[in-house]
């Protein structure tokens, strides 16, 4: 497998990603479009949609990662595997995840999840964090009750902000008692989380559900 070079870290308010992408015809990649829906923000090398596109095949997945060159290898792992249900986007997240939620069935989105997010210490640079404010709001438009927002971190900060910018939403209610849920409800690790747990470092995980 070739090796792709890629800039550890992109900033996602530079004008090369101030467009938002217009969708896929997802028939074309899709087989099941009346499956339920799984969109994973910030794939990075997108082993995570790639395992829990595998493992769940009622499942469709769309990993969304903002570095071109990883989505690219990604889709030819996807196509090398074979797999009907899963579909890689190069996208700013922050713009394109409504025209994404548009071009979907109506509801057919039924979890989102922003798993170890780059956590952008620096206070100028923290309106860089993909969870902002407008992002709930687009998710909240477009989510019908009952689906799932699956929020993961090692930086408490960082897992507490996204929390706490959802349940500020009155669209959004958290699914569990006391500040953090106890383990991760999906059968799949990402590539950090294993990291991180390797390390014996601590997850901050939540969850929300559309009310
Ligand atoms: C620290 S990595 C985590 C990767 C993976 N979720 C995991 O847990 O192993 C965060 C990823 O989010 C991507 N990202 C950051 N901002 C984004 C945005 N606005 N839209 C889409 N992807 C973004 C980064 O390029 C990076 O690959």
């Amino acid at each position: 497998m070739a090796i792709v070079r890629v800039r550890e870290h992109v900033n996602p308010l530079g004008i090369r990603f101030s467009k938002a992408i217009a969708p896929p015809k997802w028939e074309e990649i899709f087989d099941a479009m009346d499956h339920p829906w799984h969109l994973d923000i910030g794939c990075a090398r997108g082993y995570f949609p790639l395992k829990m596109a595998t493992e769940r095949p009622d499942w469709n997945v769309v990993g969304l990662e903002i570095r071109e060159p990883l989505v690219d290898r990604a889709n030819q792992w996807r196509d090398e595997a074979g797999l009907r249900n899963l579909h890689y986007l190069s996208c700013n997240a922050n713009n394109s995840v409504r025209p994404i939620l548009e071009s979907l069935p109506k509801g057919a989105v039924k979890l989102v999840s922003v798993q170890f997010p780059d956590p952008w210490f620096k206070k100028r640079h923290q309106k860089r964090r993909v969870v902002q404010p407008p992002l709930v709001d687009e998710l909240a438009t477009f989510l019908q009750v009952g689906a799932q927002v699956f929020l993961q971190s090692d930086v408490e900060e960082v897992a507490r902000e996204m929390g706490d910018r959802f349940a500020a939403n009155p669209a959004f209610q958290k699914t569990h008692d006391g500040d953090w849920l106890p383990d991760n409800p999906l059968p799949v690790r990402t590539e950090r989380e294993i990291s991180v747990i390797k390390q014996g470092l601590p997850v901050y995980r939540t969850q929300l559900e559309r009310v």
